[in-house]
């Protein structure tokens, strides 16, 4: 492929082939409590007959799981039938708008995109549950239901009338009762939405009016309250609408107005707290606690947002020097600060070691305190990530890290399954999807999460495209 000129490249070229429950040969014993199902998203086809996606984010969306039981793994891959890809599949070229690709319109049609804008639908950035439904996201809010089975696209999922947006999250959060996202109304008056999902309902938590909505790719929750967290990546929305340049180069890094936290309650939607700290930029929100009267937020922060140009396909493919990681940073904000307005708050890092595509033990400590956080790192600026790193924090001495790295080898994002009966943080495995880029494959290896020893990896027999996010179900569906 022209451009390709690193190791890691492969990680950014089409896989066209699918396949339907395929035995890997595994290396190892898998537990024997490890009987779910891994289901993962990712961008897998990077052009459409003459034209190119341009970046990470916009290739067509693929989901892959992986089914663990009887000492084996079975891997099945299948395009999502978005009205994205089905459209680019009729017509042979780019059909919707994408994170920095646009479909090349004639005068007509940008005039038509105007009055009726078509978004994407192309969920290519996680795999979560709303509504009692496995759904594929992405920045749109537009879920992609599919049938967990046999991985087939059912159709869209439709948020109720209130929950009016043009852009979302793809990474909603939820606290076993309730499911909780935002969507942002784009207008002359624009509004972050933040939504309650529950029991098949939907209904608005709260309206933030904002002249300049922020790109933002994560939010965070603890056990009350939901924090908004507006980097200075921000917009014109008149400019979005009217300028036929795609999505996110119509976004100006405007340092001068820093970082804005809102917190607001779960329950009844009012806004508890504000602060302001120093500019930065972040994709993830590790995760967020209330402890000694104030909110602990903690997200993966970068100095500014760079990183969202680095990370084009070109840049990718051709080895650029980039640095896909950000530093574990703390802000402690005030729960009784509201009154005197936004409080300035001053970033505390955690860790030196810097990481991204970050977990944690999701579904016993989200919102709550917790000391392990694990994700993706680098060893070297020209290496992309080729790492897996845990960071255990101390509230008394330093971080602890630990890594997993293997020449030529190149892991995606390292799911935690917390192992049934465990009690500690870390007593469970992580499951990650790594290119070897020696070999011209992908594997699935299974890590021992306290450790990072390896406990086995299962060989797929062709490379699987780097995607983003994906989670374990404990159910099969088989
Ligand atoms: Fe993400």
């Amino acid at each position: 492929m022209p451009g390709l000129n690193c190791q890691y490249g492969l990680g950014f070229t089409t896989l066209e082939r699918e396949v339907d429950r395929l035995s890997l040969q595994v290396q190892g014993l898998l537990p024997g409590w490890l009987t779910g199902r891994l289901l993962r998203t990712g961008p897998a086809k990077f052009e459409v007959g003459h034209q190119v996606y341009r970046h990470w984010f916009d290739g067509l969306a693929m989901l892959h799981a992986f089914d663990f039981g009887d000492s084996m793994v079975r891997y099945s891959n299948r395009f999502i039938r978005s009205r994205a890809y089905c459209e680019a599949m009729e017509k042979g070229r780019v059909a919707r708008g994408e994170f920095m690709t646009d479909p090349c319109r004639t005068l007509f049609g940008r005039v038509m995109a105007i009055f009726r804008p078509k978004p994407t639908d192309n969920a290519n950035v996680n795999v979560s549950v709303l509504d009692d439904e496995i759904v594929a996201l992405t920045e749109t809010p537009m879920p992609i239901v599919f049938d967990p089975h046999t991985l087939e696209t059912r159709g869209r999922l439709q948020f109720s009338s209130a929950i009016r947006g043009h852009v979302s999250t793809a990474h909603p959060h939820g606290d076993g009762k309730r499911e909780y996202s935002y969507v942002i109304d784009m207008g002359r008056r624009s509004t972050y939405r933040l939504f309650i999902n529950e029991k098949g309902e939907q209904r608005v938590l709260a309206e933030l009016p904002s002249d300049r909505p922020s790109y933002m790719h994560s939010f965070g929750m603890s056990e009350h309250y939901l924090v908004l967290t507006e980097f200075p990546l921000r917009v014109n929305p008149l400019r979005l609408a009217l300028s036929g340049h795609p999505f996110i180069t119509n976004y100006r890094w405007r340092p001068e107005l820093g970082t804005l936290f809102t917190v607001i309650d779960k329950a009844s939607g009012a806004i508890i707290a504000q602060a302001k700290a120093a500019p930065c930029f972040c994709f993830h929100h590790v995760n967020a606690y209330e402890a000694d009267g104030a909110l602990l937020v903690d997200i993966l922060a970068y100095p500014d947002a760079r990183i969202v140009d680095d990370l084009r396909l070109d840049h990718l493919r051709a080895g650029a020097k980039i640095d896909p990681t950000s530093t574990l940073t703390r802000y402690r904000i005030p729960l009784d600060s509201h009154s005197s307005g936004a409080v300035e708050v001053e970033p505390e890092p955690l860790c030196d070691m810097r990481i991204e595509l970050p977990r944690i033990d999701y579904s016993r400590r989200a919102g709550r305190s917790y000391h392990c956080v694990w994700g993706t790192g680098q060893t070297r600026l020209d290496n992309f990530l080729d790492t897996i790193t845990k960071i255990e924090l101390s509230q008394t001495a330093p971080a602890t890290v630990t890594t997993w790295t293997e020449p030529g080898c190149f892991p995606g994002e390292p799911v935690f399954v917390a192992r049934p009966e465990g009690i500690a943080e870390d007593d469970g495995v992580l499951l990650s999807v790594v290119l070897d880029a020696n070999a011209g494959t992908s594997f699935l290896l299974v890590l021992n999460a306290a450790t990072l020893a390896e406990i086995a990896r299962a060989s797929v027999p062709h490379h699987i495209p780097f995607g983003f996010h994906g989670n374990y179900f404990a159910s099969s569906f088989s």
